[in-house]
């Protein structure tokens, strides 16, 4: 049953509309085996190179390899490449068993083999008992497991996600995410998913390739995106983080700098010219209440403007007079200030990213 799991090397591969670099010189190593994601806003080029992997794209320069082999100008049936839509893309006049035995023809298998790799896919997703119902007949998640089947049945060397699981409810997407990475780790094959949902991103991946205008912008994985985001945009992307603008007043020590904020003085570990216009960017979770005097933290003072009970944990806002605001949550124990109070708000310097200015443009 285990497809022959390929790796895959993307080499500057760029894509042009028009005026539009739509893919930018996009690099991307994938190994057997490996569950990877392109997260990314509406338009950053996600699709675009999920099927430039497929061969429905042609990239305009850039190469393509899956398991070393150069695929780059071979059509989508040489590349051994199975691709799930988020329509799914099934034939609705035939039945379950006839969806997944498609393909199988296709290969030339004969009936019995073809009989038994269906019965086969189809336990394997839980849909043994409905190989002879009509597509028209099925629910949105139970199609999306026979599209799964089929795509898996021809045993590709690299399966391809686009949004495949966004046309269903939150419970059953999150159910299929669990089961699908289940499911895809026994099998054993490369898979590359294509979401804008942060979470489903994070359940999935073994590494996030965080695109961004039709580039990649981080390539790691789901800790360390989160824990340390290289630029503003991934931080913003992925998980909560509240920013302040600001300017470096100069370096206290080795790799450190000092800035100004409308909130009071900040240390972080970052490089950057006295002068330079930044953003200082903090999770609100690693943000306590009260101050904590220390080097190794950074301690802001203000007017807390509003405190927003969310059940188990709640939002403090502490303002200052231009509307420069930080936000903190607090797990739910805390007991809250009364509003318009002074507070005080502290997290870790090594809880502090600070990013160029220009990338909040
Ligand atoms: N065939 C095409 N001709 C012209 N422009 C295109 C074509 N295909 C895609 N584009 C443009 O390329 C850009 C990237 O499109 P793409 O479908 O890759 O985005 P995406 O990241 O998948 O977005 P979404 O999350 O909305 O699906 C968009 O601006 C889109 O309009
Ligand atoms: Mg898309």
């Amino acid at each position: 049953m285990s497809s022959q799991a390929a790796d895959l090397s993307i080499r500057g591969v760029s894509k042009q509309y028009g005026p539009t670099t739509v893919l930018d010189r996009v690099d991307l190593e994938v190994a057997a085996g490996e569950l990877v994601t392109l997260l990314g806003p509406s338009g950053c080029g996600k699709t675009t190179l999920l099927r430039a992997i497929a061969g429905l794209v042609t990239p305009d320069s850039g190469s393509i390899k899956i398991d070393g082999r150069d695929v780059t100008s071979l059509p989508p049936h040489k590349r051994q490449v199975g691709v799930v839509f988020q329509n799914y893309a099934l034939f609705p006049h035939l039945s379950v068993a006839g969806n997944i035995a498609f393909g199988l023809r296709l290969k030339g298998m004969d009936a019995k083999a073809i009989g038994a790799t269906v019965a086969l896919y189809l336990e394997l997703v839980h849909l043994g008992h409905l190989a002879e119902r009509p597509i028209s007949a099925l629910s949105g998640g139970q199609q999306q497991r026979v599209a799964l089947a089929r795509a898996l049945a021809v045993q590709p060397s690299v399966i391809l996600f686009d949004e495949a699981l966004s046309a269903l409810d939150r419970n059953l997407r999150e159910e299929m995410q669990v089961e699908l990475r289940h499911l895809l780790r026994r099998i054993g094959t490369t898979a590359i998913f294509v979401t804008h949902d942060q979470d489903e991103a994070l359940t999935m991946s073994d590494r996030i390739a965080v695109m961004y205008r039709g580039r990649i912008e981080q390539y790691t994985d789901p800790k360390t995106l989160y824990a340390a985001p290289a630029s503003l945009f991934a931080m913003s992307f992925i998980g909560q983080s509240t920013q302040l603008r600001g300017e470096v007043l100069g370096s206290p020590g080795h790799g450190m700098v000092e800035i100004k904020t409308a909130l009071g003085r900040l240390r972080a570990a970052a490089n950057f010219a006295p002068g330079s216009p930044v953003v200082v960017a903090v999770r609100p979770e690693c943000i306590g209440l009260g101050d904590a005097p220390s080097t190794e933290v950074n301690t802001i003072s203000g007017r807390m403007t509003a405190a927003i009970f969310h059940g188990a944990h709640s939002m403090l806002h502490l303002a200052a007079e231009d509307g420069e605001r930080v936000v903190a949550q607090l797990s739910g124990g805390h007991a809250l200030p009364a509003e318009d109070s002074d507070i005080s708000l502290h997290w870790p310097v090594a809880q502090t990213f600070v990013y160029p200015a220009a990338e909040a443009a």
